[in-house]
């Protein structure tokens, strides 16, 4: 078989190519070594091509809020409110049940949920859940036990991935605890494989923390891995996880396949609305899944204007894909940007980590917008800030964020 056989390339970016191909072991692979042969030394974007999360996936997940307290109960207010609040409206799908929903195995091996806690069963909440035009998701773990020690996956995987097709499950959330001598990339890619053939889309998120580089190997297997531990709702742990070394590898991310900072922790109230600000940009600017973790139910107009800002939503969700980085960064004072696929579009955020308000200037040079002038608009004033040379100025408050949309011309 010649690689054209099996092997598309698609041309999504100037400077970047992916490669369309049936997801199999033996198909992925040859892709993998065909693209590493392109491109050298450098990770390609590849993406696993289940036709999934072509933007970062949105959503709502318990774990954050709720821990172990799930149930169908909860599941379903928070389906109904994704409705009411307007979240399903700003581009959120996914209802994510986390750890906890399972507690045995039947005689034939089979999962079996909760019956106290979903008394109908996993299928019937999926029912409900689509009922209100969203998606349902699931958690399991590659290993003996969930990190909660209800049953993991490990020697169930195709089983498994059968019970949630059947059960009408869109997105499934696989963990790495209690995988002791287990490789997370073989064990993966037995996920992948068994989901590939399962009946059903079904969005594939990784979390293994950011182990065994997830960004080199990711991108043909799952739509999302996490690249770092746990999110908590602290400012410090916003701060620890863009530091994280592990974080940044923007040229593994591309429609499909993303890097994953962390669900949201987005108005769980022990941050500041304003950090919860510079915590929503920074993740859009990454074009990170947003993947809320408050109680939507119950959540402030504040909350609000932050999870449904459409301006941030749609720098998040822009078409081309690309992952936004850090351009430069002094005394706690940082400049990010992101390239749109609109021709001569970036997003801009001016970030201020220090501990007094402070001017932060982007020159358009410094992210590859050339020195003549631009149009500028401010994403959270919601405010056109004029057509502007060379660069734009802004007073940053501590904690705070500045993000701006910025297009080359008059
Ligand atoms: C962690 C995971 C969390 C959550 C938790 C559930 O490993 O990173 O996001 O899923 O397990 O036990």
């Amino acid at each position: 078989m010649k690689d054209s056989d099996s092997i598309t390339p698609v041309k999504v970016e100037d400077d970047m190519h992916r490669f369309k191909f049936k997801p199999t072991a033996t198909v992925v692979l040859m892709s993998l070594a065909f693209a590493s042969l392109l491109a050298g030394a450098r990770v390609e974007a590849v993406a696993v091509d289940n036709g999934l999360a072509r933007t970062p996936p949105m959503g709502w997940n318990s774990w954050n809020k709720f821990g172990c307290n799930v149930s169908e109960q909860l599941i379903k207010e928070i389906a109904d409110a994704m409705v009411s609040s307007g979240m399903k409206t700003a581009g959120y799908q996914y209802v994510n049940i986390d750890d906890c929903w399972q507690v045995s195995r039947d005689a034939s091996g089979k999962i079996v949920a909760d019956p106290a806690r979903f008394p109908n069963g996993i299928k019937g909440l999926a029912d409900y859940v689509h009922s209100k035009g969203l998606r349902l998701g699931i958690y399991t773990d590659a290993g003996t036990m969930t990190c909660e020690k209800r049953p993991g996956s490990l020697d169930h995987e195709a089983q498994d991935a059968k019970t949630y097709a059947e059960w009408a499950v869109d997105y499934v959330k696989i963990d790495w605890c209690h995988t002791e001598g287990l490789d997370p990339r073989k064990q993966y890619e037995k996920f992948r494989d068994a989901l590939a053939v399962c009946g059903r889309p079904i969005v594939f998120s990784i979390c293994n923390w950011g182990r065994n580089q997830p960004w080199t190997w990711g991108p043909a297997t799952g739509n999302l891995w996490r690249t770092t531990g746990d999110i908590q709702d602290k400012w410090a742990s916003v701060l620890k996880i863009l530091d994280n070394p592990s974080q940044q590898h923007p040229e593994s991310a591309g429609p499909g396949a993303w890097n994953d900072p962390d669900m949201l922790e987005v108005g769980n109230g022990k941050m500041s609305d304003l950090e919860y600000r510079s915590h929503f940009s920074l993740w859009a600017i990454m074009a990170a899944p947003l993947i809320a973790g408050n109680d939507i139910r119950t959540m402030s107009q504040a909350t609000k204007d932050i999870l449904m800002n459409s301006e941030v939503i749609a720098i998040d969700q822009d078409a081309a894909g690309r992952q936004g980085t850090k351009i430069h960064a002094e005394g706690g004072l940082e400049v990010w940007s992101k390239p749109l696929k609109q021709k001569g579009a970036t997003a801009v955020a001016l970030f201020n980590r220090s501990d007094a308000a402070a001017d932060i200037t982007c020159k358009w040079s410094e992210v590859g917008l050339g020195a003549g002038k631009a149009k500028v608009r401010d994403l959270w004033a919601h405010a056109d800030r004029g057509v502007v040379a060379d660069g734009f100025k802004a007073n940053v408050p501590s904690h705070g964020v500045v993000m701006l949309r910025v297009m080359v011309g008059k």
